[in-house]
């Protein structure tokens, strides 16, 4: 069954992040149905705006950490940055609700949503560092244009931990939905709103409010060919081997 829940009301796709046991971690097989389900919204005229929810208490704990350490020739392997692109390139309105921790991928995807609610426990990280990566989704680009550059080295640099009040005064996210029960609903009405805007003026309105966007997809190239890079290397293996191990990493004789 797939973990990935793809739902239709009107003119809003939603896609459903379905594997609460694991926080919701995003294996290959879920970055495919997320691929496949943007592709979906954006090829359909009736879809006209596309919400992103996730089951449990987690909105998404990044990328599974187990399906790094397979071999980069895996099949699957291409499918997060297949991903990411399209995210990238999408050119409809998304809506994402957030609550508990939303993790790499799963904050970076974030900075590509045009509006972002969230439950009071939502809380965003970007541990690249920390697990001997680099940052991905063209977040070293997008944070610091969003939160400036001393914010961005606290997030990108030392993996802080910005809770949903942080967040929202730092704008990373548009408001806090006091419960959690009321948080999808209320995302869902926010998408249903701008499915109901003129699809021409909206497309043209969130084309102009991207700007050019050459400078983020040449930044997901050169962030794609480091994290490879990275991937392979002796401290990545043992930070990620170490979360897996649940054990505290060993950096001293690398
Ligand atoms: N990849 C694979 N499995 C993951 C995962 C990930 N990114 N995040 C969580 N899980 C799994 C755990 O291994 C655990 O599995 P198990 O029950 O079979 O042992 C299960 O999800 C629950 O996680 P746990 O750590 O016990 O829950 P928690 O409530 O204490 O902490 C998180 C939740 C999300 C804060 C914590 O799991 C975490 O930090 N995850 C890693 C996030 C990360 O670094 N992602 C990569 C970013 S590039």
């Amino acid at each position: 069954m797939s973990e990935v829940i793809v739902s239709r009301t009107d003119g809003v796709l939603e896609l459903r992040l379905d594997r609460p046991a694991k926080k919701n971690a995003l294996t290959f097989a879920m970055y495919a149905a997320l691929t496949e389900g943007l592709q979906q919204a954006q090829g359909d005229p009736a879809v006209r705006a596309t919400l992103i929810t996730a089951s449990g208490e987690t909105f998404c704990a990044g990328n599974d950490i187990g399906d790094f350490l397979k071999p980069r020739d895996d099949s699957g392997a291409a499918h997060p940055s297949r991903f990411i692109e399209q995210l990238a390139g999408f050119d409809k309105p998304l809506v994402a609700a957030v609550q508990g921790p939303a993790i790499g991928v799963g904050a970076t995807m974030l900075l590509h949503c045009d509006l972002v609610y969230a439950a009071p426990t939502a809380r965003l990280r970007m541990p690249f560092v920390s697990l001997g990566l680099v940052p991905e989704a063209g977040s070293s680009l997008l944070l610091p244009r969003r939160v400036g550059d001393a914010i961005a080295a606290e997030m990108l640099l030392l993996g802080a931990w910005i809770h949903a009040e942080r967040a929202r005064e730092l704008r990373l996210i548009n408001d806090i939905v006091p419960s959690l029960t009321e948080l999808a609903p209320f995302a869902r009405q926010r998408a249903q709103e701008l499915a109901a805007c003129p699809p021409g003026a909206l497309r043209t309105t969130r084309a102009l409010l991207r700007g050019d966007t050459a400078a983020l997809r040449a930044r997901i190239q050169s962030e794609g060919a480091a994290f490879a890079r990275c991937l392979t290397s002796p401290e990545a293996r043992e930070a990620l081997t170490a979360f897996l191990e649940r054990r505290p990493p060993d950096f001293s004789k690398l």
